[in-house]
């Protein structure tokens, strides 16, 4: 999809008009609709197959929002792909303020996973943003970022979206090695000789069961001074969960390639940092491996010494995340001496029951970065809620035999894990977000196809641009 940005009219022929509506100005449309064929409330459509004007409702105008105008825009690119109107004029005049939005949108709508799928659903071929004259610098630069943002996320879905038979840890960590050439970043990847020697008890733990070895692959990006700490961004990156030796049932267990999208998060959310150029030090830090069950996996009962040499003793082998997040933790705060540490990670079912498929979970253990992580969601449209660390949760994953245990039973189970992952940050700022339940859809929605939705990405862009 070809983005363009113009203020002088263009010739609308063989191009769709998009024009965004607040339902306040439903009743001005002419010829008049009725409330029926077209309500005005967000991501409402109403398309004329005689001038190939696209009205989409944009809702009560006090609640209009950045997201709002990121879920009308893509709601619009799913329809024009559905009819085959291929190009689009996008009548963006009254709200130039939110050209990055309506881009980001628009270039999210646009992705669909079909590398083994024929036909194929044919893609955008452009889309031309209309605002005034003196909007235009400035729509520019928001809308480029918009999709440099939108691209980044496909990214990531589109590497979340491959089966596990062709990704894992392996060919996962040959993709950030092209990703870094692709955008000038350094990877280091850690393999099992490397991760048995640097003593990863935990991501060796997770992967012993597996023909296939973890590897723990490292991205950093230095915009800021040499001396400066970096941020981490950690994310789980399972690429199939059976749920190991204590092994799930069989229902749905297909949807657990998915339980690689944290880590995916945090490679999309690589590549835009280095396009963006954000003058500062992030380290991307991906844990993955493949929890299988075999003559090698771990068991119920094992005791593991992790990355920073605390002992954990293993209840639940499908509490597995937790296990290749400690390993992943601590090192970006012993090695790296992250100024800060923000993991994502598809941690728990108890997220869900919690939450629905509406918010992610969130943890943290410092109030002041936890705010910037709320503020920088907030300002991505994507949801966190918060959660609790009462020292309830931290008692309920005492061991009798080892520091702590991976599970701590089905009361509380997605504040649990978070607990557990607590006590690896130690006292470095650190936010936890259990994406779960946000990672991927089942069905197609108004605004985005189904399968890997990217989650995270977006956040984590907006969490180190604005630091
Ligand atoms: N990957 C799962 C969590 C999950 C479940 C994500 C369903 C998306 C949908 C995770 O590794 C897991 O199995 N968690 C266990 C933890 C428990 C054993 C303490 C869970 O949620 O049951
Ligand atoms: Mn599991
Ligand atoms: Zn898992």
């Amino acid at each position: 999809m070809k983005v363009a940005f113009a203020s002088e009219a263009a010739p609308t022929k063989d191009s769709a008009v998009v024009r965004f509506v607040p339902r306040d100005q439903r009743a001005k449309l002419t010829p008049a609709v009725s409330e029926e064929e077209f309500s005005g409330k967000a991501n409402a459509l109403l398309y004329s197959r005689h001038d190939g004007t696209l009205c989409v409702g944009l809702g009560e105008r006090a609640k209009i929002n950045a997201q709002t105008l990121r879920s009308a825009a893509g709601a619009a690119v799913m329809f024009l792909k559905k009819i085959g109107r291929l190009r689009a004029v996008v009548q963006l005049e009254d709200w130039p303020q939110f050209s990055g939005a309506v881009v980001e949108g628009m270039v999210l709508a646009d992705y669909r996973f079909e590398r083994f799928k024929t036909p194929k659903v044919t893609a955008l071929e452009s889309v031309r943003i209309q605002v005034l004259a003196e909007d235009l610098a400035q729509a520019k630069v928001a809308g480029r970022r918009g999709e440099t943002v939108g691209e980044a996320a496909n990214l990531a879905r589109d590497v979340a979206n491959q089966p596990a038979n062709l990704l894992y840890p392996e060919t996962l960590a040959a993709r950030a090695v092209k990703l870094g050439t692709d955008f000038k970043l350094k990877v280091t990847v850690f393999d099992e000789k490397k991760l048995r020697a640097g003593k990863f008890g935990g991501l060796i733990a997770v992967g012993q069961g597996s023909e296939r070895g973890p590897r723990l692959i490292v991205i950093e990006h230095r915009g800021g001074p040499r001396s400066q700490a970096p941020i981490a961004l950690v994310g789980k990156a399972i690429t199939f969960d059976t749920g190991g030796i204590s092994i799930k049932p069989a229902a749905n267990m297909e949807d657990m390639i998915f339980d690689k999208c944290g880590g995916m998060a945090v490679l999309g959310a690589m590549a835009a940092i280095a396009e963006l150029k954000v003058k500062r030090n992030v380290v991307g830090i991906i844990a993955s491996a493949e929890n299988m069950p075999s003559g090698s996996a771990y068991r119920p009962g094992d005791i593991i010494t992790t990355y920073d040499g605390k002992h954990v003793e293993i209840i639940n082998t499908d509490a597995e995340g937790r296990m290749v997040l400690a390993d992943a933790i601590a090192y970006a705060r012993l090695d790296h001496k992250a100024a800060a540490i923000i993991d994502l990670a598809t941690l728990t079912g108890a997220c869900g029951v919690a939450l629905g498929d509406y918010a992610a979970g969130f943890w943290s253990n410092d109030d002041a970065f936890g705010k910037r992580v709320l503020g920088a969601a907030e300002r991505a449209g994507e949801r966190l809620w918060p959660m609790p660390l009462f020292t309830e949760f931290e008692d309920q994953i005492k061991s009798e035999v080892a520091l702590i245990k991976n599970s701590g039973g089905r009361l509380g189970g997605a504040c649990t894990g978070a607990a557990f992952l607590k006590v690896f940050a130690e006292s470095t700022p650190w936010a936890h977000l259990d994406i779960a339940f946000m990672a991927h859809r089942e069905k197609d929605r108004a605004d985005m196809a189904r399968g890997a939705t990217g989650f995270g990405v977006r956040t984590l862009v907006e969490l180190v641009e604005a630091w």
